[in-house]
């Protein structure tokens, strides 16, 4: 019989620094009723030590998955890092990760796939296991996202906060776990409403680009809010058909945390009851690809083997998808 790949563990780190609404308020024109009405976040974790950087939230992740899993380095043989705040242009996030927890036996790489990049990475890790060559994939998901935002500027800086996470990725032969399928979207179309102006091979970084603040996200909000929620209710949609579910089926849905608004008109049209819906967005923010596999991680004392649960997520490119997978331990 085939091997399905399977989440065995999650790991998971958040920094202590708290940055909460009070706090920013004093720094920008807004206030904890506009950010609570029009977003849902109290507050979110900050990495404040210019020394560390996403490496750093990544390998606290999988130091916390590796301590619960009584795992070795040396067993590990791929490690992908999802984030859009690498420590460096290069060389990939996933290779500092790998040396700062010992693991020497693996190769390493990136995704960047903005919000969706945990997606991403577990339907990557579900090609390396299905194919036999592979038995221990980790798929790591961390950002420093205060790293590019403005804090002069109130219509992001409100939204995003730091995190990592870490999910152990292996095969099975047990009926009723694993991942079941994965359907993810591309639009380049959505360029023009969320990205980072220079620092790239486009606009280099210069004095002039750093005047004119162009090392900080750049969201055209509402834009970006509109396709959010019409493409995660259809690709929820599409990957609920396809697999003869309805949001009836579903026992958990764990969508990506960037506006509780998002979440709720997503919950509507997917009919699935809002006590089956992970949300930690109050207490966390917006932490792009960080942010589903963060939800797996609070929530995951909660989660009984066999769970039916619909990830999904949205980001900047546009990229966005969803995975549909029996939780494995
Ligand atoms: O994870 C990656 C994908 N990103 C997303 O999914 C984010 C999607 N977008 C959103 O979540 C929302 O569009 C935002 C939270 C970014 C903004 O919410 P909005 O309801 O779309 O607000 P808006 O941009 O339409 O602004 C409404 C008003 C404006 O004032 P006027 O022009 O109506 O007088 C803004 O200037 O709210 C004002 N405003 C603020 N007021 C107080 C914008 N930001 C703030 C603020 N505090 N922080």
């Amino acid at each position: 019989m085939k091997a399905k790949a399977v989440i065995t563990g999650i790991g998971g780190y958040l920094p202590e620094d708290i940055l909460d609404n009070q706090e920013l308020s004093r720094m920008v024109d807004t206030t904890d009723e506009w950010i609570m009405t029009r977003v849902g976040i109290k507050e979110r974790h900050i990495l404040r030590d210019p020394h560390l950087g996403t490496s750093y939230l990544g390998a606290c992740a999988v130091k916390d998955l590796m301590s619960k899993k009584n795992i070795k380095p040396e067993e590990i043989e791929v490690i992908l890092c999802a984030t859009s705040t690498p420590d460096n242009i290069f060389p990939s996030t996933a290779s500092k990760i790998a040396e700062a927890v010992g693991i020497k036996n693996a190769f390493a790489f990136d995704i960047q796939a903005a919000c969706s990049g945990f997606l991403v990475g577990l339907n990557i890790a579900t090609g390396f296991i299905e194919s036999g060559r592979y038995k221990k994939v980790l798929v790591v998901a961390a950002e420093k996202m205060s790293f590019m935002v403005d804090y002069q500027d109130r219509q992001t800086c409100p939204l995003f906060g730091d995190g990592g996470a870490a999910a152990l990725v292996e095969p099975t032969t047990e009926e009723g776990i694993g991942i079941v399928d994965c359907l993810l979207h591309t639009d380049g179309v959505g360029y023009q409403h969320l990205h980072m102006k220079s620092g790239g091979s486009v606009s280099p970084a210069s004095h002039d680009t750093v005047e004119r603040r162009e090392h900080y996200i750049y969201q055209e909000g509402s834009a970006v809010f509109k396709h959010a929620v019409s493409d995660m209710s259809q690709v929820c949609a599409d990957i609920l058909e396809r697999n003869n579910l309805t949001g009836e089926d579903i026992d958990w849905l764990v969508p990506h945390q960037a506006n509780l608004r998002i979440i709720d008109a997503v919950v509507k049209r997917t009919a699935i009851p809002h006590e089956r819906v992970m949300i930690n967005i109050e207490h966390i923010g917006n932490t792009s690809a960080a942010s589903v596999p963060l939800c797996l991680w609070e929530y995951q004392d909660r989660l009984k083997k066999g769970d039916k649960l619909l990830l999904t997520a949205f980001g900047a490119g546009f990229i966005w998808g969803a995975v549909y997978l029996q939780w494995g331990f």
